[in-house]
């Protein structure tokens, strides 16, 4: 049995990987959100829900109290100084694993007029997940970042990955199937460990996502 904390609980992959976590393991759940009311719906002795702000650095480390693994889906401008919270709560915890959702193209990883594209598209944005993810790489924990392609709500799991130093393939992949990358890792411990692993759908290359 897992204990797994999940920062930013009412995301949209988050809530696909608290129905796979519930439906398929035996992992207790801690829900840690704002406006915790929005998960009420997944009351159950498995699931304790906290209300926070991931920037509040004592409410993060009381949270982490007893946790085996740290799943974060989260998002915004701050998302750095986010990161650096995490690991200074992970640091007085003596937490070390963390399941960290960050984006495709932070390395410049993204080949061809696709990249191209979603280097233009994307902008600045690409530099603060970026500066993100490298506050993790810098650090001792036993990280695995997850780089998603464009993101679907299809009702599927297929997915495949790239290395940290591979060039990304595909231009798509379902919330669905990080969702189940997340599960399978959060109950797999020495799995991709300090990995950055690029996630797409199989077969979707092309110069953008289908639907632009
Ligand atoms: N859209 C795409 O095609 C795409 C592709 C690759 C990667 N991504 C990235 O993948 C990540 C996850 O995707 P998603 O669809 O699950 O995103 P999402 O639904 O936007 O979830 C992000 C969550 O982060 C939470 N959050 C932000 N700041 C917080 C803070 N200070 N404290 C606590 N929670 C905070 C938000 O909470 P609130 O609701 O309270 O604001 C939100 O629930 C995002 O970072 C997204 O940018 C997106």
């Amino acid at each position: 049995m897992t204990n797994v904390l999940i920062l930013g609980a009412a995301g949209q992959i988050a809530r696909l990987a608290e129905q796979q976590f519930l439906a398929e393991t035996d992992s207790k759940l801690t829900l840690y959100l704002r406006n915790a009311q929005r998960v009420a719906d997944l009351k159950s002795d498995r699931v304790t829900v906290i209300d926070g702000d991931t920037t509040d650095v004592e409410k993060l480390t009381q949270a982490m109290q007893g946790q085996d693994v740290v799943y974060a889906n989260l998002a915004g401008k701050n998302i750095k100084a986010q990161a650096e919270t995490i690991l200074k709560a992970m640091h007085t915890t003596g937490l070390k694993r963390l399941i960290w959702i960050s984006t495709l193209g932070i390395y410049d990883e993204v080949p061809g007029k696709f990249g191209e594209w979603n280097n233009a598209t994307l902008g600045s944005y690409l530099t603060t997940y970026y500066s993100a993810a490298e506050v993790l790489e810098n650090s001792d924990l036993d990280y695995t970042i997850i780089r998603p392609a464009w993101l679907t709500d299809k009702d599927e799991i297929d997915y495949e990955t790239t290395g940290r130093h591979d060039a990304f393939k595909g231009t798509e992949v379902s919330r669905k199937s990080i969702a189940a990358l997340v599960v399978k890792l959060a109950e797999n411990p020495s799995e991709s460990i300090r990995e950055s692993l690029g996630v797409n759908k199989p077969n979707t290359d092309g110069d953008k996502p289908a639907w632009y």
